[in-house]
């Protein structure tokens, strides 16, 4: 596993992480029960499997099976929580600063720790009146008394739609963007990134994989393409030679995918050159 620095938080970071949503939502990606017996033991080994093989940054939210997935990395991580940094998020859209910080006792109770690495606005996309809403209307005065509580130490915000991002960077306040950046969608390469770079933000990427999108449309076109190319590991190696990414959370349920996964992040010899992949321009010479 190969480590990276989470912008300004000084964060040394996995450049894998372990995203939480496969693990606690039901029938995310395939059929799977967050509750039953055998998916809990299978949830929390792969998750300790992770610890040992060098994961450090974990990811979940309230909203992922109604706290399930929270509760997943609260046990698997009991006694592991000094090796890893956890990431968590709130809802904030008509919250209050208190429904905030409400909100917050919840995931930490769940998570059983007392502190939350980063805490994120948990979004989509964001209007100038959810903008408003966040820094005026309450819920980042709930972050910053979380922070001065020492309950949070750096905050952060995620969007499907990275450039709907760019009042918030500019407002200085946010250390950490959370991102959909991957084969598909690719906008952010040149619409949010640089400005993450200039302004020091840690960069982690959403759905790394597609959520499966890319290689599902690959076996629609060729349904023998498994064997011919390992389409997960094009998805993965195509984000990690991206410098400018911080941490790719990839959901993981199994200890297989994080073994390939780990392997994956120190197959640095696979990387691309993505200045030349993203080069159109025409070339006066
Ligand atoms: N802030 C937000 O609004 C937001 C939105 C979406 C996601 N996220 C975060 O981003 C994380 C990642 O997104 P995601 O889970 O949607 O998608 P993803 O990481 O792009 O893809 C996950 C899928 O990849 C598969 N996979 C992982 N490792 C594999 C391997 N080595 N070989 C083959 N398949 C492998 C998993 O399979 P299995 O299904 O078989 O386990 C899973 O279905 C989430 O867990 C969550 O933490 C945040």
């Amino acid at each position: 596993m190969r480590y990276r620095t989470l912008g300004r938080t000084g964060l040394r970071v996995s450049e894998v992480g372990c995203g939480g949503a496969p693990l606690g939502i039901p029938n995310y990606n395939e059929v799977w029960d967050p509750w039953a017996e055998d998916t809990t033991r299978e949830a929390i080994a792969t998750l300790q499997h992770a610890v040992e093989l060098g994961y450090n940054y974990f990811d979940t939210a309230p909203s992922y099976g109604d706290g399930r997935s929270e509760e997943l990395m609260g046990e698997a991580l009991a006694g592991r929580r000094d090796r890893v940094y956890l990431a968590g998020k709130t809802e904030w859209k008509g919250k209050s600063k208190d429904d905030v910080l409400r909100r917050v006792e919840g995931s930490l109770r769940r998570l059983k720790t007392d502190y939350l690495d980063v805490l994120q606005f948990h979004g989509g996309d964001y209007t100038p009146d959810d903008f408003r809403w966040i820094t005026e209307g309450g819920p980042l005065d709930a972050y910053r008394q979380l922070q001065r509580d020492g309950k949070i130490r750096f905050i952060g915000i995620t969007a499907e739609e990275p450039v709907t991002l760019r009042p918030f960077l500019d407002t200085d306040l946010f250390d950490v963007i959370q991102i959909r950046y991957n084969l598909i969608y690719q906008a952010a390469w040149h619409n949010i990134l640089p400005l993450a770079r200039e302004r020091n933000v840690g960069v982690v990427l959403m759905r790394p994989l597609s959520s499966g999108i890319f290689q599902k449309l690959m076996r629609a076109a060729r349904p023998d393409i498994d064997q011919y190319l390992d389409l997960h590991a094009i998805a993965l190696n195509y984000v990690l030679s991206d410098p400018n990414v911080s941490t790719a959370i990839v959901g993981m349920r199994r200890i297989a995918e994080v073994e390939a996964n780990n392997a994956l992040s120190d197959a640095v010899e696979q990387r691309l050159d993505l200045d030349w992949l993203h080069d159109r321009m025409v070339r006066a010479e």
